[in-house]
């Protein structure tokens, strides 16, 4: 996790463009913040624990001198959250800064060398081995851009990082090795970041740097070269505009609410995404004997209900993974196999692991991801984008939905190219021609009510979430929302298992949330509310317009539309869940937003 960001430009006033994109990044950690610029043959740093925000209020970082700069935005790993362990780092002498994203499994051994070569280190994190090592080559007469290369040779693990330096003015040296790293460039400056949409609006072309490059920035050149060669590489740019716009909070008070009103718009794209890359990937897993769908989190809900579509639609022996817990034990590999990746930010590491361990094997690798240019889509031999343009609340939302919606479609492809379940194909299609105003109509039934319920539910310590059936996937993430933004300790769970343990926990006003629209669960979880209810607990259920009987028995209900096949009811059933979910984290004072100790893309393992 934690976001870079670097820039050197032909004008002063550096470190402002470097503190905007940082707020851009800032969903990427929000633990500390730093920024480093070159003038006059010295470096400046200023950083300390906190939000952005709140540091520059303290020290006003945004107003450090100089043409040429780097900054972060931390998610600590390794050292405690402290203006100490604050990137930018630097070496002894505090002539070279660097910002580091990711993990360098081999830094115990490197700080030890550094500390017997008589280097002396002030934090307690991986990322500063990197100053000391450039100091190191520096001092034994490389170039900065050698010294750098050699320092990166000599790291073990997955990093992007920037560094600079009190020698040059104006250079920015950064490496990318299996954490993300883009390089902007505008007719005035040449910036590098952790991701597309903290650029700044200026920049006009984009280099997505590949695993194993350097670059060398200055505010007239880019240049490449193979990290382990250092032999210069070709520039490939791209436009900015080809791989997703700039982001903001469009007048809503958070991301996470703007997304979750996005949703109908990303129905939208997503059944108006081309065909061709749709049809091919369903092509691979109706040819493949076994398929797995592995992702984390959010994205493997999505997976459980892609599994779920697959098999019932179309035949196919389709089943769920969590990326961390795919081992050979729990999979059978064999040429016929594919690896469905599903990830909206194509970073998680858990999830590249996956695939990089597959890469040598004979098993296809396919990806569905919301990041056209992310690491996942250069594993997969094959990949579909979402479609759901940038996502920057740290909760899932509208790539969930996306995820759910592009499953459907893929499963709709592998049943006819299969041949088989005609109707259940026919009604699904039909659905996802109707979903945008269906899930606007699920938004807007459900505003009023959520912020109702929220209220309830924030003087709560716990709560279940339970369904059965497909939406066992509605209740998973009904309550992963509820828990990652609020705070509330909530568990998921099939409803009918809940009298095995679970019930235990319930006692008068104990708030469970029941998912029931009437399909041919809806009897058995009529019974089990009553369980639940001459328990004492607190009942809200998701119903479907013109229900009655659940609606009798709960306290409270969130009403969506009616709609067929059921299998897709998960798609409306979510909604309320993410609405409630936001308003009780506002209820409860927390930043939807910027949830503690989490980040929106994992990059650790
Ligand atoms: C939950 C959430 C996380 C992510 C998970 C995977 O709201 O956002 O659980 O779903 O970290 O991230 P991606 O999909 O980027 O691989």
């Amino acid at each position: 996790m934690c976001g870079i960001f670097g820039c050197t430009s032909l004008r002063e006033g550096v470190s402002r463009i470097i503190y905007d994109s940082l707020k851009k990044l800032e969903y990427r950690g929000y633990d500390s913040v730093g920024l480093a610029t070159t003038y006059g043959g010295h470096i400046f740093v200023k950083k300390d624990q906190g939000r952005i925000e709140e540091v520059e209020g303290k020290l006003e970082i945004s107003k450090l001198p100089g043409r040429c700069g780097i900054g972060h935005t931390r998610w600590a790993t390794h050292g405690a959250p402290s203006k100490e362990n604050a990137h930018p780092l630097t070496d002894c002498e505090g002539r070279i800064a660097v910002v580091h994203n990711g993990i360098i499994e081999n830094y115990l051994e490197l700080r030890e060398k550094l500390a017997s070569a008589g280097h002396k280190l002030r934090s307690r994190t991986d990322s500063e081995v990197i100053a000391h090592l450039a100091e190191e080559f520096l001092s034994r007469g490389l170039t900065i851009e050698e010294a750098v290369r050699h320092a990166a040779l000599s790291l073990r693990g997955s990093y992007a990082f920037a560094l600079i330096s009190a020698l040059h003015d104006d250079a920015i040296v950064c490496v990318r090795m299996e954490s993300p790293l883009v390089i902007g460039i505008s007719r005035d400056f040449v910036c590098c970041s952790s991701d597309v949409p903290a650029l700044p609006p200026d920049v006009e072309s984009v280099v997505i740097m590949n695993d194993g490059e350097l670059a060398i920035l200055t505010p007239q050149a880019v240049t490449i070269r193979d990290l382990g060669s250092g032999q210069q590489l070709p520039l490939k740019l791209l436009n900015k505009e080809s791989i997703g716009g700039l982001v903001d909070k469009g007048g809503f008070a958070h991301y996470m609410i703007k997304e979750i009103r996005e949703q109908p718009q990303v129905a939208l794209n997503v059944i108006s995404a081309p065909r061709a890359f749709i049809l091919r990937l369903a092509n691979e897993l109706v040819k493949s004997d076994r398929v797995y769908l592995v992702g984390c989190g959010t994205s493997y809900h999505a997976c459980i209900f892609g599994s779920y579509l697959l098999r019932l639609m179309a035949d196919i022996d389709a089943h769920p993974v969590v990326a961390s817990e795919f081992h050979d034990s729990c999979t059978r590999i064999t040429p016929s196999t594919a690896v469905l990746a599903i990830s909206q930010s194509g970073e998680t590491a858990d999830v590249l692991q996956v695939l990089r361990a597959l890469q040598d094997k004979d098993v296809k690798l396919l990806a569905l991801t919301n990041v056209m240019g992310s690491s996942i889509t250069r594993l997969a031999s094959l990949y579909v984008g979402l479609y759901a343009g940038p996502e920057m609340g740290v909760a899932a939302t509208k790539t969930f939905i996306a995820q759910l919606l592009m499953l459907t479609r893929i499963s709709i492809e592998a049943a006819r190219i299969e041949g088989v379940n005609h109707d259940l194909t026919s009604s699904a299609e039909r659905f996802l021609k109707s979903s945008a105003p269906l899930i606007e109509k699920a938004i807007l039934v459900n505003e009023l009510q959520t912020k109702d319920v929220a209220i309830d539910l924030a003087s709560k310590t716990n709560a279940f979430f339970l369904a059965r059936g497909i939406n066992i996937v509605t209740a998973l993430e009904g309550a992963l929302k509820l828990k990652e933004i609020s705070y509330i300790h909530a568990e998921g769970y099939p409803a009918g298992e809940s009298k095995h343990g679970p019930i235990a926990l319930v006692e008068e006003g104990y708030p469970c949330v029941f998912v029931c629209p009437r399909d041919e669960t809806y009897n058995k979880i009529i019974g089990n509310i009553m369980e639940m209810k001459a328990r004492g607990a607190f009942v809200v259920s998701c119903v479907e317009e013109g229900d009655k009987d659940v609606k009798e028995i709960s306290d409270r209900t969130f009403v969506l539309p009616e709609i067929e096949p059921k299998q897709l009811t998960p798609v409306l059933h979510v909604i309320p869940l993410q609405l409630l979910a936001y308003y009780a984290a506002l209820a409860r004072g927390c930043d939807p937003d910027r949830p503690r100790n989490l980040a929106k893309s994992v990059t650790v393992t």
